[in-house]
């Protein structure tokens, strides 16, 4: 830490406690960051114009949703009713920051408790195209702590920031960038730290980082990009698959490539898209999911007798933890069902109750953050403390076991899956206010084996 950074840090503390309260973290966090001027900006479907395929997988990607989505909507609203201090407050005040950074940073939207309908055609689609292409400095790897160089609007379009030196152009001036071609671009975004607790609430590029894909040979190197900008329906292109080339051009009159990057940009959520109606990004991430993991049955026991079974899963294609992201929210689980010589259920573990909650005995992957008590809570502006944190390491893998209670004769068929949901149902329907809602289960994969 700089020795700024101790002494605002020990202001800080020095004085909430001496006041209470904790006054201006914003500004602690922001150290180097600038105000955006949200005249410089264009809107998304100017660069459509030309742009046209890029634009089509861009709309209805999440980064085109990200303050049209319903649940986040909700939830940053409903999540500032139960903050209890200024330090929770001010987390939970800070949500646009990511989710709408041009809104945010021009004091359109200055915060959760605003009105999100404040919006214009430049900011509406939060994650446009030219906030991301007139990124010129990262300040920190988090918290959206980033700067921009935007022209002066349509008139005076500026610089666009890509993969490649010297484009030709009619419109906008274009430089190469080595934000853009690294996964730093994503990072500023996909590390989100709580701004009083500093508890880490998404870690996804810091996953990233420390894993076997972020390795120091160019050759090996698999950035963010390299995943998440080379899927088409049927190509997932995860760590488990092909990452294929797209020949092409980026533009109307752009030069012919060997690879033009892919905009979809999905991840796991299934839900949304269905919500908002765009298919092609639901079938796109659910396919993504299928191909992330793969499970193994292996089991234990002496003799003709069986009494515990071990289903390893293996994050195989997932550059960071499996599950990443809002990790409290999304729920992986495994389904376990061993049947005895007759066909007949003798175990079963991982159902769904009538209420729609897993059965209490279900081995979840996911992340539990705990308030300043210690008690569970899923109000990120709350946690202070990270409780519970099971998920699976990018090329690694874990072991759950099951003691079955006593011991079976051979032969068992034991049948294992792995299911992903984005959200738990009875949290979608307090978010949407609606009674009945149906979240989309996705079968990511299945293991079956007979034990003679
Ligand atoms: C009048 C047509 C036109 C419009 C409008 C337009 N562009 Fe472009 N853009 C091009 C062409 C042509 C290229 C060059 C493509 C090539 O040769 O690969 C290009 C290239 C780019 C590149 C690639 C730079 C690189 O390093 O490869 C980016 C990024 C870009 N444009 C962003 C934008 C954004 C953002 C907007 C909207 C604010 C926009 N463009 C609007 C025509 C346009
Ligand atoms: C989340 C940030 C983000 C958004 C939003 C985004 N892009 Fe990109 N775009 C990138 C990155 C990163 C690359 C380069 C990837 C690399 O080189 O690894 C890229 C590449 C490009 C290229 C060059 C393609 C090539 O391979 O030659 C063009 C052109 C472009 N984007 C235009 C657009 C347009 C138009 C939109 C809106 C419809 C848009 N981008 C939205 C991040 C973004
Ligand atoms: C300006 C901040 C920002 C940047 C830059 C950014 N993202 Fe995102 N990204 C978000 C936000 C916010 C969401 C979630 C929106 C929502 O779900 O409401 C998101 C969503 C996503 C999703 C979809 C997650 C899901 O649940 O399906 C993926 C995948 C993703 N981003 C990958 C990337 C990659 C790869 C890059 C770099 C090329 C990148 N992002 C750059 C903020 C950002
Ligand atoms: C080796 C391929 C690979 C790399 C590299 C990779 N991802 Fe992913 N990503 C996946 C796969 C597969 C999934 C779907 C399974 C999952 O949710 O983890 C995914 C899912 C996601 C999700 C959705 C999480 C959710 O539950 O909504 C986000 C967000 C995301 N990735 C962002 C990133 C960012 C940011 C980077 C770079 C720091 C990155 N990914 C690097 C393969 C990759
Ligand atoms: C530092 C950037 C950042 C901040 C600040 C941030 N988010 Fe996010 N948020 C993201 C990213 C990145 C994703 C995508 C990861 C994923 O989908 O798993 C996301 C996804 C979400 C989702 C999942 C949306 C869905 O449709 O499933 C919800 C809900 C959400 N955020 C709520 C919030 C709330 C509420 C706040 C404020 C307390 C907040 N976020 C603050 C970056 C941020």
């Amino acid at each position: 830490m700089k020795r700024n950074s101790i002494v605002l840090f020990v202001f800080v503390i020095v004085s909430s406690a001496l006041y209470g309260d904790v006054p201006e973290i914003k500004d602690y966090w922001n150290t180097g960051l600038k105000d955006f001027r949200r005249e410089g900006f264009i809107k998304p479907d100017v660069c459509g114009q030309c742009h046209d395929e890029i634009y089509d997988m861009w709309n209805g990607s999440m980064h085109s949703n990200a303050i049209i989505d319903p649940l986040f909507v909700a939830a940053s609203k409903l999540l500032l009713k139960g903050v209890e201090n200024s330090g929770e407050r001010e987390d939970a005040e800070h949500c646009v920051a990511c989710h709408n950074p041009i809104a945010y940073r021009s004091g359109q939207i200055k915060g959760s408790s605003d009105d999100y309908s404040n919006v214009d055609d430049v900011t509406r689609h939060s994650i446009s195209c030219d906030m991301c292409h007139t990124v010129d400095e990262i300040v920190k790897l988090r918290n959206a702590s980033f700067n921009t160089d935007p022209g002066n609007g349509e008139d005076d379009p500026g610089v666009k920031r890509g993969p490649h030196d010297q484009v030709e152009s009619m419109f906008h001036d274009s430089k190469y960038s080595k934000i853009h071609t690294s996964s730093e671009i994503c990072g500023t975004c996909h590390n989100v730290t709580h701004l009083w607790y500093i508890t880490r609430l998404e870690g996804t590029y810091d996953e990233w980082y420390h894993s076997p894909y972020n390795s120091l040979d160019p050759e090996e190197k698999v950035t963010c990009q390299n995943c998440h900008m080379r899927q088409s329906l049927g190509k997932p292109s995860t760590g488990m698959t092909q990452r294929p080339d797209y020949p092409g051009t980026s533009a109307s009159m752009g030069e012919e490539r060997p690879h033009i990057y892919r905009h979809y940009v999905v991840g796991a959520n299934t839900l949304l898209p269905e919500l908002l109606d765009h298919p092609v990004h639901g079938q796109l991430a659910h396919e993504r999911l299928e191909h992330a993991a793969e499970i193994e049955i292996l089991h234990a026991g002496t003799g003709k007798k069986v009494d515990s079974i071990t289903v390893r899963v293996k994050n195989k294609g997932a550059g960071h933890m499996l599950p990443t992201g809002v990790t409290e929210f999304r729920q992986m689980w495994i389904e376990l069902t061993v049947k005895d010589k007759k066909g007949k259920t003798v175990f079963f573990s991982g159902g769904v109750k009538d209420d729609g909650s897993l059965s209490d005995d279900t081995r979840i992957f996911q992340t539990v953050f705990g308030d300043s008590e210690g008690n569970p809570t899923i109000n990120v502006a709350k946690a202070s403390r990270i409780l519970y944190d099971h998920r699976i390491q990018p090329k690694g893998y874990i072991d759950e076991f099951y003691g079955l209670g006593k011991a079976y004769d051979k032969p068992l068929t034991v049948h294992a899956e792995l299911k992903y949901r984005s959200m738990v149902p009875s949290l979608v329907s307090i978010l949407l206010e609606k009674s009945e809602v149906s979240v989309p289960v996705v079968v990511m994969t299945v293991s079956e084996s007979k034990i003679e």
